[in-house]
């Protein structure tokens, strides 16, 4: 049977299936942590009090990338090139949602609207990172070879989905509420489009690699495109509102380090 759990089990027992998954999973981490750093170091003077929690959220993402390449270790692999219409962060990027990165190269600090852009663009990709990480989770939170590093990784994205709400209230109190709905529905139209894409980018690899059937290649690329009809019509909502989280301050303190078993 075809369910979300025998798919992704699939995809993990094989070596070089494991190899793509994990290589696209750590370089979307890093990427995601090279931005935040960069964020941190040009937050503007106004809104210094933010600067360690980009800071921190940018450590969790490196250090989610550290444990996707530990995880190829652990198993004798070594990463292999991303390929470039899965890269969701790169693509992402390219179709102008959240800071461009050449505006992050240069060292000219950035405006509170950046900010806000940082933040939306975040809250949007943070959600879609903790419902994935969820699924992962309730399938393979007790795996032997996974399990600590699906939960800890799993935490952190709802931290950073926490922390983005949060910090999103506090603009939109502040003033900002328009600029803020504006920019979150175009980041979550952006991102629901460039999610199906990856999404049978993947698959059609994944496919390759593991010989599935056309029939099998079918039904999952025409779940994926459900899943897009679904969100471009009410789906994409769950993305843009905002609500005071459970847990305040999420991304507080340090980043936990990661497991040594996902380390080592
Ligand atoms: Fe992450
Ligand atoms: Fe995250």
């Amino acid at each position: 049977m075809l369910s979300a759990k025998s798919l992704f089990q699939e995809i993990l027992d094989d070596d070089e299936s494991f190899a793509l998954f994990c290589s696209i999973a750590a370089s979307g981490e890093s990427q995601g942590g090279w931005e935040n750093a960069r964020i941190a170091e040009l937050v503007p003077e106004t809104q210094r009090a933010l600067a360690p929690k980009i800071t921190r959220h940018g450590a969790d993402e490196d250090k989610h990338g550290r444990i996707f390449n530990a995880l190829l270790r652990k198993r004798g692999l070594s990463p292999v090139p991303v390929p470039p219409e899965t890269d969701y962060t790169m693509l992402l990027e390219r179709s102008g949602i959240g800071l461009a990165h050449g505006r992050l190269r240069r060292d000219e600090p950035l405006t509170v609207q950046d900010i806000v852009t940082y933040l939306a663009h975040s809250r949007v990709t943070e959600q879609r990172a903790s419902e994935q990480m969820e699924l992962l989770r309730r399938h393979f939170a007790d795996d032997p070879e996974l399990g600590r590093a699906v939960r800890m990784i799993a935490g952190d994205e709802d931290n950073h989905l926490a922390y983005c709400h949060e910090e999103l209230l506090r603009f939109a109190y502040a003033g900002h509420g328009r600029a803020i709905q504006r920019t979150l529905r175009e980041c979550a139209l952006a991102e629901i489009r460039v999610y199906r894409d990856v999404s049978l980018a993947v698959m059609a690899h994944m496919g390759r690699i593991l010989n599935w059937p056309r029939p099998k290649a079918a039904v999952l690329s025409a779940g994926i495109r459900a899943v897009y009809a679904y969100e471009r019509v009410a789906g994409w909502r769950r993305m843009v509102s905002l609500r005071m989280p459970e847990r305040s301050n999420a991304l507080g303190g340090p980043a936990t380090p990661e497991p040594e078993a996902a380390a080592g």
